[in-house]
C-alpha cells in the first residue's frame, strides 16, 4: 500500500527536494508525494514540486479570518489527498492542534539543532552562538510543544575551528538531507512505534 505524503514548507525546500529524490531513486518505497503546501507564496519549494509534477498550493493565512480557519482549510486539503504522513520541511509556523491531533504520530519534522536543545528559530545560529562543540539535526515526530515531540532520529554534526554559523549550517544541512529520508522511510515501512515520548524500533 502506498502512503501518501503532504508536505508544509515556507522556503527554498532543500529537504523536500532529498524526499523527492529519494522516493524517486528508490530508497523510499511504497510512498508517493501528493501534495506540497505553502504558506509563503512563489517559494522555490513549490517550483522543485511542480518541475516532478507534485500538485503545489499556496494557501494564504492573511485570506482567513483567523488561525483555525487557516488550518481547517490546510486539514481540508490533507483529506482531499488522502494523506497519511505530513512533512513539516521548513514550515515557519507552529501547527495548530486540529491538525495534530487529526494527525497523531503522523507529522514528521526536520529540526537543525540537537533537540532538546535550541528549540525555535534558527537552531544552527543559537547553538554557535552559545559555543557549543557538537551541533547537529534532529527528525521527530510534532506535538502541541514547540521542538517537544518524541525523536525519531538524531545526527551528530562537530563545530569546527573557524567555523561560522553558516558553514556549520551548511554541514548540518547535509546531514538533514539524509535523515528526512531515513525516517521516512521508516514510518513508511511501518517501523516506528511510539511509546510515550519514546520512539521504539520495531
Ligand atoms: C532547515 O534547516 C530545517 O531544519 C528547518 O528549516 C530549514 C529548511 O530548509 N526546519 P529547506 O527549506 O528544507 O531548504
Amino acid at each position: 500500500m502506498t502512503t501518501n505524503i503532504a508536505v508544509l514548507v515556507s522556503g527554498r525546500g532543500s529537504n523536500l527536494q532529498s524526499v523527492i529524490d529519494n522516493i524517486e531513486n528508490g530508497y523510499i518505497q511504497n510512498a508517493a508525494i501528493k501534495v506540497v503546501i505553502s504558506d509563503v507564496e512563489d517559494t522555490y519549494a513549490l517550483e522543485r514540486a511542480r518541475n516532478h509534477g507534485i500538485s503545489a498550493i499556496f494557501i494564504d493565512p492573511s485570506s482567513f479570518r483567523n488561525k483555525l480557519a487557516f488550518e481547517q482549510e490546510i486539514l481540508r486539503t490533507l483529506e482531499e489527498y488522502e494523506i497519511g504522513l505530513v512533512l513539516l520541511a521548513g514550515y515557519m509556523r507552529i501547527v495548530g492542534r486540529e491538525i495534530i491531533s487529526a494527525y497523531a504520530n503522523r507529522i514528521i519534522n526536520i529540526h537543525p539543532a540537537l533537540l532538546p536543545s535550541f528549540k525555535g528559530l534558527h537552531g544552527q545560529q543559537q547553538a554557535f552562538d552559545y559555543g557549543v562543540k557538537i551541533s547537529g539535526c534532529t527528525v521527530h515526530f510534532v506535538d502541541e510543544g514547540m521542538d517537544t515531540g518524541p525523536i525519531i532520529l538524531q545526527k551528530c554534526v562537530p563545530v569546527l575551528e573557524g567555523d561560522t554559523a553558516d558553514s556549520l549550517s551548511a554541514r548540518i544541512l547535509e546531514q538533514e538531507h539524509k535523515i528526512l529520508p531515513e525516517a521516512v522511510k521508516l514510518f513508511v515501512e511501518g517501523k516506528l512505534k511510539v511509546e510515550g515520548r519514546i520512539v521504539v524500533r520495531t
